[in-house]
């Protein structure tokens, strides 16, 4: 693994590695163990999209690793000026160990991976959220004992962290049902690479305009805000295209009886599920938080231990 970009770029294997090791260091931190794998390594990140869990994870992840996060607005950057991806990958080339990115176009950061010589890591964009997906099934283990043969079920917009778990789902062999509207699918391109992966664990994978279809027997039911980082200005549309998704507890109550609800966070409580479903005893969205950390120190140590430098 050299790079942390698309689920779809790895093995089911390294998938289980990552939620293994994942694991190990959420106990052992816990245990007060601590490990300085990455003593002497920096971190850039460059966010050109604001963030919390992303920002506040990574920065305390590689502190505890024994490492260093430098935080990069895009505002701050000559990248924010105009600057290109391509020199900006081979710069940051020869300053730091990893460069961990959220912003807008995903090409960005493919570029940035082409042409600089030091692992990146995908800290969201418009199309994918891996980081978010990791931390979700690492969650759903810690609660269900297991990953296989459960089913997940996503309502609402089928956007970057929709096809973050599609590709996820696919390579832990959980069943995964999109309920969204019509207009608002998930990519079909991701959809046929996330057919193609599931056919290793035997994953079902079912896209439907109708959210009962889709939370009817689900395990986990999951859902995101209905506008995007860069969708401010369609709240209002959105907002109408989405009534009848959002997850109530009559909806919710359509999942199996010891069903879970998960959000990547911000939630919006009014709008993508009411406030006693997020709220409730079955919401684990604040496990599913911190267990972003776990995940980030995971990749990290998967991605930076060593020389990793190659030009
Ligand atoms: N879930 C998530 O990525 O949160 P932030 O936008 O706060 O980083
Ligand atoms: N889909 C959301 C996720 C935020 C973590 C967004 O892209 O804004």
């Amino acid at each position: 693994m050299k790079h942390f970009i698309s689920i779809h770029d790895i093995t089911h294997e390294e998938f289980n590695q990552l939620l293994s090791l994942a694991a190990k260091l959420k106990k052992e931190q816990k245990a007060g163990i601590q490990h300085h794998i990455l003593k002497g390594k920096t971190l850039a990140m460059i966010f050109t999209k604001s963030s919390t869990r992303t920002r506040v994870s990574f920065e305390t992840g590689i502190y505890q690793l024994g490492g260093q996060a430098l935080f990069l607005s895009a505002n701050d950057i000559q990248l924010g000026r105009g600057e290109t991806i391509y020199d900006t990958a081979k710069v940051m080339s020869r300053f730091v160990d990893g460069i961990m990115i959220r912003t807008f176009d995903h090409q960005d950061v493919l570029d940035l991976a082409k042409y600089g010589s030091i692992p990146i890591i995908n800290g969201l964009t418009d199309l994918l959220h891996p980081c978010q997906a990791l931390a979700d099934l690492m969650t759903v283990k810690e609660h269900k004992g297991r990953l296989r043969g459960l089913k997940l079920a996503y309502i609402g917009d089928g956007n970057n962290v929709a096809h973050s778990l599609l590709y996820a789902c696919a390579k832990a062999g959980m069943d995964i049902s999109v309920g969204s509207p019509k207009g608002y699918e998930c990519d079909p391109e991701i959809v046929a690479n996330a057919r193609e992966d599931a056919k290793e664990l035997g994953s079902k994978i079912v896209m439907t305009n109708d959210p009962v279809e889709a939370i009817t027997d689900a395990d986990v039911v999951y859902t995101d805000t209905w506008a995007s980082m860069g969708q401010e200005s369609e709240k209002e549309k959105r907002v109408k295209a989405f009534q009848g998704y959002q997850i109530d507890l009559e909806l919710f109550n359509k999942s199996k009886p010891d069903s879970i609800f998960m959000h990547c966070l911000p939630a919006y409580r009014g709008f993508e599920m009411t406030a006693d479903v997020i709220d409730g005893e079955r919401s684990v969205v604040f496990d599913e938080a911190e267990n972003r950390l776990h995940a980030q120190k995971a990749v990290m140590a998967m991605l930076m231990v060593g020389d990793n430098k190659n030009g």
